[in-house]
């Protein structure tokens, strides 16, 4: 299994995907964890990249081109296969991860759109809590911890992200439609496109990305 999840910011590309790289046996690359891992480890990149992801704004395609093929080549649990969440965000992030997998004769096999109206976008994000540590994601009302504000698993504290507020969301969408869009055009001209009615609840989004695989690995 080699694809995909596209959607704008609270489509549920962090939600859906651990349950492909389960059944799958695939790794899960997700840009937007990599570079808060930066910034939590304060380097260069992630005071640079803290910068834009508040503000909405996208991190350089070389540099997020360069994340993913290192990861590609360097993961072990990417042998089987990816997901990838979050990336490419760009057409010319598109055109890199196509060259990358050209030269292993390995191409995508599918681009799965999460498809989401905006207006549903603003009550997941600023609902949503975060465990840091292993990226596990909670809702306040869709997907509440057992106790609040601390993870299941660990019991450590969850958090929202600086980027989770109504304001910085209008800047993020406004980033999707300009940017990202016209990934999914490319991929609808690559015929390896579907799209998924993201508006259900999670286990029907489940079952509709399901239903696009079918029985291919
Ligand atoms: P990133 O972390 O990728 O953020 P995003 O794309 O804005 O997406 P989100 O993580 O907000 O949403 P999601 O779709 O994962 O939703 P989730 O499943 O968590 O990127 C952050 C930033 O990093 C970017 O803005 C950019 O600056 C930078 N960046 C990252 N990649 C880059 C790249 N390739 N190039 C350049 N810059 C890059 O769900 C959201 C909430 O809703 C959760 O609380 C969840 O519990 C709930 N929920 C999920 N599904 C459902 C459902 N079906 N029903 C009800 N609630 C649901
Ligand atoms: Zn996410």
């Amino acid at each position: 299994m080699r694809m995909i999840l596209i959607g704008p910011p609270g489509a549920g590309k962090g939600t859906q995907a651990p349950r492909i790289k389960e059944k799958y046996c695939v790794c899960h690359l997700a840009t937007g964890d990599m570079l808060r891992a930066q910034v939590a480890k304060k380097t260069p990149l992630g005071k640079e990249a803290k910068k834009i992801m508040d503000q909405g704004g996208l991190v350089s395609d070389d540099i997020m081109i360069n994340m993913i093929k290192n990861e590609l080549d360097t993961n072990r649990e990417c042998a089987n296969g990816f997901i990838l969440d979050g990336f490419p965000r760009t057409v010319a992030q598109a055109e890199g991860l196509d060259s990358m997998l050209e030269a292993e004769s390995k191409p995508l096999k599918h681009a799965v759109e999460l498809q989401i109206d905006d207006g549903l976008l603003v009550s997941r994000i600023t609902g949503r809590l975060i465990h840091p540590a292993s990226g596990r994601t909670y809702h306040k009302v869709f997907n509440p911890p057992k106790e609040t504000m601390k993870d299941d698993v660990t019991g450590e504290p969850l958090i929202q992200r600086t980027d989770d507020n109504a304001d910085t969301l209008k800047k993020r969408l406004g980033t999707y439609h300009a940017q990202t869009a016209p990934v999914v055009a490319y991929y609808k001209n690559k015929g390896i496109w579907s799209g998924v009615d993201a508006s259900q609840d999670p286990e029907h989004v489940w079952k509709s990305i399901l239903g696009i695989f079918g029985d291919s690995k």
